[in-house]
């Protein structure tokens, strides 16, 4: 399987948002990319899914359904809101599902929930998850204050479990910056002796975005 699977440091650090401007990014120079949403909770009515807003970007070239095999409800882990509605997620079916996008495209994003180690099944984390498909891992973490702990233990914890790190990309998941975002990268790769691929702005531009191309030269088609 090709692809890279995508991990942040928090939720609501910019995962889609990094994944859909990394899919246009792509479509743009003709490469065959999709992305995968193993299980989403908790979006607001009226507002798009994170499958949505993923398969929007590939262009609706793949379903909702085969994008994300879960949907729950609540603001709340997949495990957690799955027991909450008294459903349980299978580990073996998302991997069927990412699996069979992959064996259909070029290569796959598989976007987590939250951090590396929100709970996905019963049993199992995201981390669980990126160790089974065995793709490299690309970290998203916010571009202010507070990034480089979170970034360095992301990059420690996917280090620990054999797994590859693609890089890491910063992200301004808001409008404002703060003193400290012209230092967080270089700290963040001193510390963790992983590449800084990308600084990314808010509202990203896929035209003017020239780092997007290294992030998509991590996919290895
Ligand atoms: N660079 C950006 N420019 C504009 N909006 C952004 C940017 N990054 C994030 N956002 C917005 O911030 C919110 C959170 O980002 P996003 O949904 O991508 O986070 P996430 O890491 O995918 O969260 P989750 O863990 O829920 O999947 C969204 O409303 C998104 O549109
Ligand atoms: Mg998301």
């Amino acid at each position: 399987m090709r692809g890279l699977f995508v991990t942040a440091t928090d939720t609501g650090v910019g995962k889609t948002e990094v994944c859909c401007a990394l899919l246009r990014a792509a479509r743009a120079r003709g490469l065959d990319l999709v992305a995968a949403k193993p299980a989403q909770s908790g979006h607001a009515p009226g507002e798009a899914s994170d499958a949505e807003r993923l398969a929007r970007a590939m262009d609706g070239c793949e379903p909702v359904g085969a994008i994300c095999p879960y949907t729950f409800a609540a603001p709340l882990a997949p495990a957690v809101a799955a027991r909450v509605e008294g459903r349980e997620v299978s580990f073996a079916r998302v991997l069927e599902a990412v699996r069979a996008l992959a064996a259909r495209h070029a290569a796959v994003l598989v976007e987590g929930a939250g951090g590396l180690m929100t709970p996905l099944t019963a049993r199992e984390t995201y981390a669980d998850l990126a160790v089974a498909l065995g793709l490299p891992v690309l970290v998203v973490a916010r571009a202010g204050l507070g990034t480089v702990n979170h970034a360095v233990l992301t990059v420690e914890a996917l280090r620990a479990r054999g797994l590859a790190v693609a890089g890491v990309v910063l992200n301004r998941a808001g409008p404002g910056g703060d003193p400290s975002e012209p230092f967080n990268a270089a700290e963040i790769e001193r510390l963790s002796g992983a590449r800084v691929i990308a600084s990314l702005p808010w509202e990203i531009d896929i035209a003017r975005e020239s780092r997007l191309a290294d992030l998509l030269a991590e996919v290895k088609f």
